[in-house]
């Protein structure tokens, strides 16, 4: 469907890993055992006595492994675990990553922390920082706002996090940065984008761009190269990041003489969308911006295809997860959406970044990757620069940095704690994302 010809069909039909949003009243579950203090395998404690050798043992026994020799496991929920401990004895650096591994967003949270666990592992193999190794805990929010706050608070009273890298999505960046602002410990999200999220406070921080420009960035190709004038936006109701995304694009399509012909809502979590296609069937439009997160957009496509309405969608980066493809197959072919990073058109340092990933873990990141590698990539540099790692002295730090060479682009901190990124915009074709071009600020 849609305009291009290079279509193939799919294995369709598979459903999204809904598993998801399991009990709201429960703890942030931790998904490191090995710095689980009181079920730490034997073999992991073993380890940490051999390689720390000291009476500490019993205190981190948690922390448990392993130096170079970073474990990596292959758990079942793709997640790996690697943690280092100092030759020093207990003398090492506690970054925080809290994330969603499991539930509806579950490739936002393990893809980002397998690039941060890439990170650890490159900068402890090169001697550390400050004379310490750098150790990782990941608590799991599930996608949960309530548990994204536990998981900070856990990370800072019970792990001693001196920063902590999270979330991906704005609602829990800005559940999980309240808690990381009143405890005064910096946080910087890799990927949230909505302009709330380091208003919460001078300790927050972020490495992306922001919805306002992801938003015209679509809104411009939208007219000027699609040459759309009549379009629909169809929005998460339930999400931060999609409301404030969808209101961006409204403000830029409709200044460039553009007409939104009709607007449509549904919940994260809404499996029947016909309503709102129905809808927006009727009113003749040639494209929808459908600004979610990518298991809705998805069956979004798939319903829109089933109804007939065959007109390109476009999105933002909520969509970048190979379960968009999984669950939408063909029906997005000819689709479009604005995002970070396209792996198909790196540089020479992305380019190392994406073999290295591939190599660890058998498949090519997705821009949650690179802004995971770069948010701890920012994050070390700043304690390296800070000389020591309190985290008062990395949030000033933070402040200071300027033209990091990321693997997402170049980063520099403004004075609102944002990067000036610019954005890429990707096509789908043969059931993948496809680059097709980059727009700066
Ligand atoms: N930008 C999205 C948000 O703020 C999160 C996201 C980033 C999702 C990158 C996918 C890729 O909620």
């Amino acid at each position: 469907m849609r305009r291009l010809p290079s279509q193939r069909p799919f294995a369709s039909g598979s459903s999204p890993s809904t598993a998801a949003a399991a009990a709201a009243n429960s703890r942030a579950r931790h998904t490191d055992h090995h710095t689980d203090r009181r079920t730490g395998p034997r073999a992991d404690r073993r380890t940490f006595l051999q390689s720390a050798g000291s009476a500490l043992g019993g205190l981190l026994l948690a922390s448990a492994a392993l130096g170079q020799s970073a474990c990596k496991d292959s758990k079942s929920d793709g997640t790996s675990t690697t943690t280092a401990a100092s030759a020093a004895g207990g003398s090492e650096i506690v970054i925080g990553h809290y994330g969603s591994l499991t539930g509806n967003t579950a490739h936002f949270g393990q893809d980002t922390d397998k690039a941060i666990r890439l990170a650890v592992d490159e900068v402890n193999a090169a001697g550390g920082l400050l004379g310490k190794q750098v150790r990782v805990v990941t608590l799991d929010d599930r996608g949960d706002s309530a548990e994204a706050a536990n998981a900070v608070s856990r990370l800072i009273d019970v792990e001693k996090a001196v920063a902590i890298l999270g979330e991906v999505s704005s609602s829990l960046s800005l559940s999980g940065g309240r808690v990381a602002q009143r405890r005064q410990v910096p946080m910087i999200s890799p990927s949230s984008t909505n302009p709330k999220v380091t208003q919460v406070g001078d300790y927050i921080f972020r490495v992306c761009f922001l919805d306002p420009f992801q938003g015209k960035v679509m809104a411009d190709f939208a007219r000027d190269t699609l040459k759309f004038e009549k379009v629909a936006i169809l929005r998460d109701v339930k999400n931060d990041y999609s409301i404030g995304l969808a209101d961006a694009f409204r403000a830029a399509f409709t200044a460039r003489g553009g007409q939104i012909a009709v607007e449509q809502s549904y919940s994260a979590g809404d499996t029947d969308f016909s309503a709102q296609l129905t809808a927006i069937k009727a009113a003749n439009v040639q494209g929808i911006y459908v600004p979610g997160y990518y298991a809705e957009v998805g069956t979004i496509a798939r319903t829109a295809q089933r109804l007939g309405l065959d007109v390109p969608l476009m999105g933002g980066d909520g969509w970048d997860a190979p379960d968009l493809f999984q669950i939408g197959g063909d029906a997005l072919e000819g689709s479009f959406f604005s995002n970070h990073f396209a792996p198909d058109n790196a540089t020479a340092k992305s380019q190392k970044f994406v073999s290295d990933f591939k190599a660890k873990y058998g498949q090519n990141p997705t821009g949650l990757g690179a802004l995971g590698y770069d948010a701890a990539g920012v994050l070390f540099a700043a304690i390296r620069q800070s000389g020591k790692s309190d985290p008062k002295g990395i949030r000033d730090a933070l402040t200071q940095v300027k033209n990091f060479e990321g693997v997402s682009g170049t980063i520099s901190i403004n004075e609102n704690r944002d990067a000036d990124k610019s954005a890429v915009i990707v096509a789908i074709e043969g059931g993948k994302a496809k680059y097709r071009a980059t727009v700066s600020p």
